[in-house]
């Protein structure tokens, strides 16, 4: 009985959206209306209907939609509905859509406030929570991409994915358009050289013009200086390597004639200023061919030593670990000649950006993800606060690995063609880190303390992950609930492949007590019990969005 007011939120229509009309039922607890709307071609805007009601529907529990169907099917993605009403009742119900509208199906949307499963069978915000999960089950459906790989979601390609997932227009304009501008930009650079020979360092400089940041053109400045070397493993792309020194290495063989060079690590080691980057997980990692020609790929480690003043410095390169054909490897020191050091610090970091991109980027970020994406998909209902709080920051996850693992890592894909751990080896590397994969690892509270990096003052990405964590983690989590018990299970029982059963690392020592906060005792792995799984994998999700985006 009276005037509500409607407001509708569109986001996109596929088409033109030339006026399309809406069936729009609102269902309270008293009854039901059903409305027409004529939809106007706004895409971004928010359109206001009035509508007279001739009775009393008491509290409004769900919105209900249906598309006109003609001839041709315009989708509509509807951002949200919110009713005013009714009379002069000047309080808003809002009902989040964000949601693809398409076909002749009714689509139903209950009011937006967050609520967990209610134990009473009759309660009508049940029912919807189970069927929505149904469906859901139905369209989000686990695949094995790789063996001894995470679990990925259920599409050969990105035209395989439900349409609710999919790149909106802008940002796959936007993501093809940049792909494109970087693979035009390599092919002009390399017409621009293509009849010069490189014979100094300097030649480089014949392809550092195009896309540039201030941060580009400092790194271009200083590139060969230590200091830039060591500052990268505290606050370069990739922080993840670094860890402070418990003891020397036991690939670090010194052989007779490094006298000076073992005190000196015996020294810093003592003070506790001993750290090192060890890219161990590259050993044995076959090489890529491209084009005819043979790749090669290092393992090395490097030794690095803080100063008072917060800087930390390389002190030894070994590029190789020992092997029965070289028992103890050559050894690169910062009194080398120049071009020999600096050569072993460039090995350093091309076998960073292999770790980097696949251990780090690929796996711990992007497939991590993917697994959360898919499980909260098939566990969460919408109404969950879980699944509110989680949905913008697994927004894309889905299209952006499947664009990867159909492009990128794939057969034949940018990988194989142009890395040189592609044609195979990149997947070796995949299942290694895989395997040494922790749960820990992924809380950067956690890992920071396993590397020993708590309370240096020139670690600024600690900092900045300490910061993020303990705003994220402001956010407390429902615990025990039984939808939330069942998304932990299908991550860590199905999406990561039994990792609950998976054991600690335990290669990685625990660091000595200087320096910082660093919590002593073992480093559990997956083993966590479930309720705190569930509040901390949230945070995990949101981090690992924050580092992406970020
Ligand atoms: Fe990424």
């Amino acid at each position: 009985m009276g005037r509500y007011r409607i407001g509708v939120a569109t986001g996109a229509w596929l088409f033109s959206g030339s006026h399309n009309r809406v069936q729009l039922w609102l269902v309270g607890a008293r009854g039901e209306a059903r409305l027409e709307l004529r939809l106007r071609p706004a895409r971004g805007q928010e359109e206001e209907f009035e509508r007279d009601v001739p009775k009393d529907l008491g509290p409004l529990q769900f919105v209900k939609l249906r598309k006109h169907h003609s001839l041709v099917d315009d989708a509509w993605f509807c951002d949200c509905i919110t009713v005013r009403g009714p009379g002069a009742c000047e309080e808003a119900t809002f009902f989040p859509c964000y949601r693809w509208v398409q076909g002749q199906d009714v689509l139903s949307l209950p009011e937006g406030t967050a609520r967990l499963a209610g134990d009473n069978a009759l309660d009508v915000f049940q029912k919807h929570r189970e069927k929505e999960l149904k469906e859901r089950r139905r369209l989000y459906c686990w695949a094995t991409w790789k063996e001894g790989l995470p679990r990925t979601i259920a599409a050969e390609r990105q035209d395989d994915l439900p349409p609710n997932s999919r790149f909106h227009e802008e940002k796959r304009l936007d993501f093809e358009w940049a792909l494109k501008a970087g693979a035009l930009e390599t092919v002009l650079k390399r017409v621009y050289t293509l009849l010069s020979s490189w014979s100094r360092l300097e030649d480089f400089d014949q392809i550092f013009w195009g896309q540039k940041s201030d941060l580009a053109e400092r790194v271009h400045r200083c590139w060969r200086d230590d200091e830039l070397f060591g500052y990268q493993f505290l606050n370069g792309a990739n922080p993840m390597v670094l860890r402070r020194s418990a003891s020397l290495p036991s690939r670090l063989v010194l052989p007779s004639g490094t006298e000076a060079l073992g005190a000196q690590l015996e020294r810093e080691l003592q003070s506790g200023s001993l750290f090192e980057a060890d890219f161990s997980l590259l050993d044995g990692i076959p090489a890529n061919v491209i084009r005819g020609e043979k790749q090669y790929l290092a393992a090395p480690l490097v030794m690095l030593q803080m100063r008072p003043e917060g800087k930390l410095l390389p002190v030894v390169i070994q590029i190789q670990p020992p092997s029965p054909s070289c028992p103890a490897p050559p050894l690169f020191l910062p009194s080398d000649p120049p071009l020999a050091w600096l050569l072993a610090k460039i090995w350093v970091r091309n076998s960073d950006f292999q770790v980097h991109q696949l251990q780090y980027h690929l796996l711990s970020t992007h497939l991590v993800a993917e697994v959360i994406a898919v499980a909260t998909m098939r566990c969460l209902p919408g109404l969950h606060p879980v699944f509110k709080l989680l949905i913008p920051h697994i927004r894309y996850t889905l299209e952006i690995n499947t664009r990867a693992r159909s492009q990128l890592i794939s057969e034949g894909g940018i990988f194989d063609k142009a890395v040189s751990t592609g044609g195979g080896g990149h997947v070796h590397l995949l299942r290694r880190a895989m395997a040494q994969l922790t749960y820990r690892s992924l809380c950067p509270p956690d890992d920071l303390a396993a590397r020993g990096l708590l309370g240096i003052p020139s670690a600024l990405y600690a900092h900045d992950a300490l910061r993020l964590w303990e705003i994220i983690a402001r956010d407390d989590v429902v615990r025990g609930d039984p939808e939330l018990q069942a998304w932990c299970r299908e991550i860590t029982e199905v999406g990561l492949c039994q990792a609950q059963d998976r054991a600690q690392v335990t290669d990685a020592p625990n660091p000595p007590q200087h320096g910082g906060p660093i919590r002593p005792g073992p480093q559990p792995g997956w083993d966590v019990p479930g309720s705190r799984w569930g509040s901390r994998a949230l945070l995990v999700v949101i981090f690992l969005h924050a580092i992406q985006t970020g």
